[in-house]
């Protein structure tokens, strides 16, 4: 096969055969097919998409591109879950430590911050001594003390997505169903989970920007994860704002661990996603019968601090220095914390989550080139929601930085992000829809 020739027929809107898939993926991985040459076949997808078909057949070459990992030593129904990518989405390390309180097996393994969105392999690095490459083994153990561990992908777990992830981050190419159905699936698949809880985010700060797209995105994971025998639910939710009021790594730990310590109460939209994730969770787990009974024991998980000692446990395993977690403003110093005010009063009418990512990127918490490093301390803490009422004196954000770097160009952009309006905005819905 001709690489070329295969680069064409996408871009020319052809439908590649499940060889021809495998001679990219096999390429890529083993050098034969250049980093720019995947590249460009990656934005033919983009603009041409993928049948169904050759979407399952991407997913598989890819999972088989490197090492499957088996977890049935391990007790129980092993449940996973992923999001799409949001901003101020720190669900995982939410729900993971309640699920686990409850009974749940979580063994998980995360990705990096992916062009505006955060990644909770980043997060986790925020608590200092925290390594999020752990040898199997090691994982498993982690998995069986204490119910719960989140790493990163072992070095061999779908190599083919590892390169092409990091190539679509840096080439405008994450933006396509096809190649985020099965960069998410092909990792879902091969980390051996039996059950996959999906939360699909939809809005301006996803990937997938309407309910129509993220419905199809949603729908096609749950299809090639069942048809793999893995019992798959996705959730649709709203990233029309940011989900929490933390957009940063150190700023997002901190969030995470100040609603496991009950400091944030029950109704905050990011509380309320990780009851309704973790309720799906323990649901396919089987520890729950009903919605409301899983609600209950989560609530219970995250009153009784039993949450809490799930992900400082965890932390502290995967070498994570506890004092941080313990004192989480240990997290956020940074050299400077700068507010940021509306030009007049009015309520917060509508927020560019992306814009904000991509603020926060600016000012260090995330990638602009591959081989970027991120700050873990540097982001945007929202002081006001969508929908509160602001004035010119009361600041809406707090910037955490530690340069001035780009700090101008950060501001414009959340400025930007960021609508007065004079009425009040309608509510926006939190759930859509849970695909089963
Ligand atoms: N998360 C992933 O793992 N892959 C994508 O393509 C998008 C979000
Ligand atoms: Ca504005």
């Amino acid at each position: 096969m001709i690489i070329t020739e295969l680069i064409e027929k996408k871009r020319d809107g052809g439908e590649m055969t499940a060889e021809e898939l495998d001679f990219l993926v096999n390429g890529l991985v083993n050098k034969e097919v250049e980093d720019c040459q995947m590249s460009a076949w990656m934005m033919a997808v983009c603009l041409s998409g993928m049948t169904d078909r050759e979407t399952s057949d991407l997913t598989m070459t890819m999972m088989r591109s490197g090492d499957t990992v088996d977890l049935s030593d391990l007790p129980g129904i092993k449940v996973d879950k992923h999001s799409t990518g949001g901003v101020g989405d720190t669900t995982t390390l939410v729900v993971a430590p309640l699920v686990a309180a409850c009974g749940g097996t979580v063994a998980k393994m995360s990705g990096r911050g992916l062009a505006h969105s955060g990644g909770t392999l980043d997060k986790l690095e925020s608590v200092p001594g925290v390594s999020v490459e752990q040898p199997l083994e090691r994982f498993k153990q982690i998995v069986r003390e204490n119910g719960l561990a989140v790493i990163g992908q072992s070095a061999n777990l779908v190599p083919a997505d590892k390169k092409m992830y990091a190539l679509r981050d840096v080439t405008g190419t994450v933006k396509s169903i096809p190649l985020i159905a099965s960069s998410i699936m092909s990792k879902k698949l091969a980390a051996g989970a039996d059950a996959i809880v999906l939360d699909v985010k939809t809005g301006n700060g996803a990937f997938m920007n309407t309910l129509e797209d993220s419905r199809e995105l949603a729908a096609q994971m749950v299809r090639i994860g069942d048809a793999l025998g893995r019992k798959t639910v996705a959730i649709i939710t709203d990233m029309n704002r940011p989900l929490g009021m933390a957009i940063g790594n150190g700023l997002e730990m901190k969030e995470a661990i100040d609603v496991l310590q009950g400091r944030i109460p029950m109704t905050d939209p990011l509380v309320s996603v990780c009851l309704t994730l973790g309720t799906q969770m323990l649901l396919l787990s089987k520890l729950a019968e009903t919605r409301e009974e899983a609600e209950a024991k989560l609530k219970e998980a995250l009153v009784s601090g039993m949450g809490f000692m799930k992900l400082r446990a965890m932390l502290k395993a995967l070498g994570g220095d506890t004092r941080f977690v313990d004192e989480p403003e240990l997290l956020v110093r940074t050299s400077r914390i700068i507010p940021v005010y509306a030009d007049k009063r009015g309520y917060i009418g509508a927020i560019d989550a992306k814009q904000l990512g991509l603020a926060a990127c600016l000012l260090g918490a995330g990638r602009l080139k591959k081989e970027d490093s991120v700050d873990p301390a540097v982001g945007i803490l929202m002081n006001k929601r969508y929908g509160d009422a602001i004035s010119e004196s009361d600041p809406y954000a707090y910037l955490y930085v530690n340069s001035e770097d780009r700090l101008e160009e950060a501001l414009e952009l959340i400025n930007a992000a960021v609508t007065v309006t004079d009425e009040r905005p309608d509510e926006l819905p939190l759930v859509y829809d849970i695909i089963e």
